[in-house]
Formats: structure tokens, C-alpha cells, sequence
């Protein structure tokens, strides 16, 4: 029997960890060892950055999973991840040999991948678990729940711009217990998975998921939000300066945002190519963000003699009240 969807229920702050209940996390585990054991050392090192925290969020993570998908679903989100890692390593080394990503207009992504159903329900799983298996992703979540998170009031609304699987939202939505979420995305499979996820986290009552351009967001009512979550949608547009306009469109003055982007760091469906962590803070400042904080993370391995260190960036910004600097 699971226990109450969006109930952190592993282990209390100060609970060893050799007593915390992790069934789902260790099933988890056991299929990775038998069936993909290459994947294992990545996740090992995700896990040891922080095995409480790691061991809480995954589980969590793994309740909604089994909750939306069924029994099985342990295993063919693991699938769908390994196949993804695989796909984001051949385009990483592809961009070594070629110093450009391999797409340039967002047409060609959309024609042959968000459109592609099946395409998108695998990858949006597999991505789902990339949040908290890639150990420089884990140290992202942290920073979501350390520095954003924990700074949202109570009833606070949200727009969620691109949640893909939903995870982010669903996670404040279970932290918060009086607030709202809007949330967009161009796929329709996205609308389906995030809706799911929801559900299972036991907030669907609060979100609500339209199919939708992000760049279109602009018809959507100024100011209404408290805050939004963006996450790794900037690296996936040909011009991404009008995304962050969007967002400080939809904020409150004084309303914070969580983005997330890519740098030099290649995938089937990256088409801007940031190289400087400095472009997406300057890109921020552009619309009228005040960065608060940020965080680069890098995966501990990369390709020997690589040129491009694949990098995820965080951060946290704030739209001004009157203040131009
Ligand atoms: C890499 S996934 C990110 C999912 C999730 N936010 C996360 O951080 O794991 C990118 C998402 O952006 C969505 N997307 C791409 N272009 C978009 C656009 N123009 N408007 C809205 N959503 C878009 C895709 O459908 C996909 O769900």
C-alpha cells in the first residue's frame, strides 16, 4: 500500500538512513543493476551527494511514477531513461565533432519529436527520472526546494511554463497546501503525463494544464502570477530573449521565478546554443528580472579531451517593483 500521494514519507530529519523505508527506490536500483548496470555508477553518484535528501525526493518521485503508471512503471520509465542518457551522450559527442548542435529551427523539433506520441512519452519519463538520477540534476532540485521553494507563500499561484512530466509543479503544489498552478506546453502528451503526475501527487485539484506555445503566453493575463517555474525550455527555442519577457509578463512585481536552461550541452531537440552562464543572466536582466541567485552544475564524468562542458544552469530571479537597477 502506498502511503498518501504527496506525503514525504521516508524518514524524519535525523532518521538513519539504514532505517528509512525505500521500497520503490531500491526496486528501482535493482532493476538498473540487471538490466542497464552501466547506469548504475551515475546513480550511485547522484545518491551519495546527499543519500537522505536523494533517498526522500527519489521516493517521493517513485510514488507518483507507480501511482500514474502502474506497477510496471518502475521499469519502463528506467528503460526510457537509460535510452535517453544513451541518445544525450551520441548528440554530446556529435557537437565535439561538429561544434554546433545538430537542429536549428524549432519546426524540425516539433515535426520530429513533440508531435510523436509515443517519442514524447518516453522521453518525458525518462526525463522525469533524469531530475533526480543525473547528480548534477539532483543538485538543481535541491536548489528548487533550498532557494525557491522554501521563499513561496502558502496560496501562492504558479505558471509553469513547459512541465513536460509536471514533476516540478506537482513538488511545490505537495510542499504548498493553498496553492495553484497553471500550467503550458506545446505537447499534448505532456498535458497528459503532467495531469497524471498530479493526480497522483494528490493536487490535481489545484493544477490545471492547457495546450499551449509558451511564446504565446503573452494573451495571458499580466501580473497574475507569484511565481513561475521554467525549466528547460530556454535551450529549446530559436530566439530565446522572448521567453523571458513572457515571464516577466506573467509575474507580480516582486514575484520570483525558478529557470532552468542547457549549456553546450547537446540533445535531439536543443537549438539555442548557450555558451556562457553570463547570456541567460544577461538574458534575464534584458526583461526586467533581477537575478537572485544561480548554480551550474556539471555531470561528474564527461568525454575524455572533451571542448564543451555540458552544463545545467539555475536560477532564481525576481521581477522589480519600481526600481530600473
Ligand atoms: C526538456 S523538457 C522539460 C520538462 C520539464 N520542465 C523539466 O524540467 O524536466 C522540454 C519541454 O518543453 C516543451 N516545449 C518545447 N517548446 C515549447 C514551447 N514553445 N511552448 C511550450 N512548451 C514547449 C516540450 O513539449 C517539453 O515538454
Amino acid at each position: 500500500m502506498l502511503p498518501a500521494p504527496g506525503i514525504i514519507s521516508p524518514g524524519l530529519p535525523g532518521t538513519p538512513i539504514s532505517t528509512m523505508d525505500t521500497p520503490l527506490l531500491d526496486r528501482l536500483f535493482a532493476y538498473v543493476e540487471s538490466a542497464h548496470g552501466r547506469s548504475l555508477r551515475g546513480l550511485n553518484e547522484a545518491r551519495e551527494q546527499e543519500p537522505r535528501r536523494f533517498a526522500q525526493v527519489a521516493e517521493l518521485y517513485l510514488q507518483w511514477l507507480v501511482e500514474a503508471r502502474g506497477e510496471s512503471g518502475i521499469d519502463a520509465a528506467t528503460d526510457a531513461f537509460a535510452q535517453f542518457s544513451t541518445d544525450v551522450n551520441m548528440a554530446q559527442a556529435r557537437y565535439e565533432r561538429d561544434g554546433a548542435y545538430a537542429n536549428k529551427s524549432f519546426e524540425e523539433v516539433y515535426k520530429d519529436h513533440y508531435s510523436d506520441a509515443e517519442a514524447m512519452d518516453g522521453y518525458l519519463w525518462g526525463i522525469y527520472l533524469t531530475n533526480f538520477l543525473w547528480a548534477h540534476h539532483f543538485q538543481i532540485m535541491m536548489f528548487f526546494q533550498d532557494r525557491f521553494m522554501s521563499r513561496l507563500e502558502k496560496d501562492a499561484h504558479l505558471i509553469e511554463i513547459a512541465p513536460g512530466h509536471g514533476g516540478w509543479g506537482a513538488w511545490a503544489l505537495a510542499h504548498l497546501p493553498g496553492a495553484s498552478l497553471e500550467g503550458y506546453d506545446i505537447s499534448p502528451q505532456s498535458i497528459q503525463i503532467a495531469n497524471a503526475v498530479a493526480k497522483a501527487a494528490g493536487v490535481d485539484g489545484r493544477a490545471k494544464y492547457v495546450e499551449k506555445d509558451a511564446l504565446d503566453l503573452e494573451k495571458v493575463q499580466a501580473e497574475s502570477a507569484n511565481a513561475c517555474i521554467c525549466s528547460f525550455l530556454v535551450e529549446h527555442l530559436e530566439n530565446p530573449q522572448h521567453l523571458y519577457k513572457v515571464i516577466h509578463h506573467l509575474l507580480k512585481p516582486g514575484g520570483t521565478a525558478f529557470i532552468t536552461g542547457a549549456l553546450t550541452a547537446a540533445q535531439v531537440d536543443h537549438i539555442y546554443e548557450y555558451r556562457y552562464e553570463s547570456e541567460l543572466v544577461m538574458m534575464c536582466e534584458k526583461a526586467g528580472l533581477r537575478v537572485l541567485e544561480t548554480l551550474s552544475a556539471n555531470p561528474m564524468r564527461t568525454l575524455p579531451k572533451a571542448k564543451f562542458m555540458p552544463r545545467s544552469m539555475a536560477l532564481l530571479v525576481q521581477k522589480r517593483r519600481n526600481e530600473i537597477y
